[in-house]
């Protein structure tokens, strides 16, 4: 079954704006407000510069996207859900095995809008947290990239929006205006995760954010796409899709810093590339630690009465819910969770049902070290010594278990004076913050890239490196 894409419209969809007017003039009258907000906090700089970019119009197996110099405020961001699944069924939970919704059942409209609003929060977040990031771009490749990432969140809140205004009336328009209304680092209206309230300050923050901080979005979507809500599951379903471009931008990001560290390590034959305007390995491994574990803290406390009731109710399910062999319930099932005391780090036994968090983290956590893996794959090659490691899942961790105890990189608990005297070697300091910083100078000549980074190895749909990705 195929639905019709109307690309014309003012806003594109394939939802079928043009048949429910209401509908359709209630998203009109958001759109300006949604431009307005996206010129006051979107990127700070080139604006209105054309940039190579990639725009969803289709959801079929071939060409869901074309790409094309397009200025920014001109982007069309549309609403696009994925294929309907003939006869889907709800795959687990208490309603497991009967038809999905169609529409958002009574009992369960709080949560869903919940569910709904806290994603689509972070959507317009991230691009406020990058939006002064492209007077730093240390290529016009890297700039074209945060613009596609900037786009494209602009277009998961429109994606959000569209449920919100299609199905939960009133409160579901105020929740759409709230959204623009609640900005990243407001003091009075912050957004409503912590994490999200910080700006990315430098672009390896932003290689690092895009790895590991859009990875626990794409296991948030995914299990959203689980969910019995058949509108939320394939309106993510959709949103995944662009969302594997955020974290190849990480994973080659960081992938291209190593690669430089790499070489002006041989070619200096010293360890401290500082001098020579690259970021040394245990700075990287610094980053890395940092963002992730904030990344893990998103995911919430190991046990969680919350994701059980979702669970329960079909709301929200696990990472490729169908592919496992259970009997999708989970509350006469057990597993282990990480317990610290006062005596240290322990487990105790919980049913699988509490156990959901926890469960997801471990998915992320595997996925996130395949690309820890590639880096260190470059690093051996070279023949130097050093890797880098994914620390322990309690090291500087605000939320759950670990949440304000003390636990070293390499998972023991240790004492504040411990803590103190080794921060600095753990996590970023001032002064690397300082260094950072200092190496982040916009680069934009065709095909230049700044010291600290090597070139990418292909460009954008098979454009050169060199192509004008943002003309200037
Ligand atoms: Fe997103
Ligand atoms: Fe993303």
């Amino acid at each position: 079954m195929s639905i019709t894409v109307d690309i014309d419209a003012k806003i594109p969809n394939n939802v079928d704006l043009a048949g429910d007017r209401r509908l359709q003039r209630a998203l009109e009258s958001w759109q300006p407000k949604f431009i307005r907000w996206w010129e006051e906090l979107g990127p700070a700089a080139f604006q209105r510069n054309p940039v190579f970019l990639r725009t969803a119009i289709d959801v079929g197996q071939q060409g869901w996207a074309n790409f094309g110099h397009v200025s920014m405020p001109d982007y069309r961001w549309g609403v696009f859900l994925a294929e309907p699944e003939p006869d889907r069924t709800i795959a687990f939970g208490e309603h497991m095995g009967q038809d999905v919704w169609h529409e958002v059942p009574g009992e369960y409209r709080s949560d869903l809008r919940r569910l709904i609003v806290v994603q689509g929060d972070t959507e317009p977040a991230s691009v406020e947290q990058q939006r002064r990031l492209s007077l730093t771009a240390p290529s016009l490749y890297d700039m074209r990239n945060l613009f596609q990432v900037n786009v494209e969140e602009g277009r998961h809140l429109w994606a959000m929006v569209y449920l919100l205004h299609r199905y939960f009336g009133r409160d579901g328009r105020d929740e759409a205006d709230e959204m623009l209304e609640r900005h990243s680092g407001d003091p009075d209206k912050p957004r409503i995760l912590g994490a999200f309230n910080e700006e990315t300050p430098d672009w390896l923050s932003f290689f690092f954010f895009t790895y590991f901080t859009d990875r626990d979005g794409k296991y948030q979507l995914a299990s959203m796409r689980e969910s019995a809500f058949d509108p939320l599951s394939r309106t993510c379903d959709f949103m995944l899709k662009e969302e594997a471009h955020h974290m190849f931008v990480g994973a080659t990001g960081v992938g291209r810093v190593v690669n430089r560290t790499i070489e002006l390590m041989q070619e200096h034959d010293t360890a401290d590339v500082h001098p020579h305007g690259g970021i040394n390995l245990d700075v990287l491994q610094k980053y890395l630690n940092f963002h992730y574990s904030v990344s893990l803290d998103l995911f919430g406390a190991e046990t969680s009465t919350n994701a059980a009731n979702y669970y329960a109710a079909g709301l929200k399910g696990r990472f490729q819910e169908e592919r496992r062999d259970d009997d999708h319930r989970l509350a006469t099932r057990h597993r282990m969770v990480p317990e610290a005391t006062d005596a240290g780090i322990g487990e105790r036994e919980v049913t699988q049902l509490a156990a959901l968090n926890e469960t997801l983290r471990d998915d992320y956590i595997e996925d996130c070290q395949k690309g820890v893996d590639r880096w260190n794959r470059a690093l051996r090659e070279a023949g130097t010594d050093v890797q880098l490691t994914m620390p322990h899942a309690g090291f500087n961790r605000a939320v759950g278990t670990f949440g304000g105890r003390r636990i070293s990189p390499d998972g023991r608990m240790i004492s504040p004076d411990e803590w103190d005297a080794n921060v600095d070697r753990w996590l970023p300091s001032d002064a690397d913050r300082a260094h950072v910083q200092s190496l982040m100078v916009g680069v934009t000549e065709p095909g230049k890239m700044a010291g600290w980074i090597a070139p990418p190895s292909n460009g954008i749909n098979q454009k050169p490196v060199e192509f004008e990705y943002v003309k200037v």
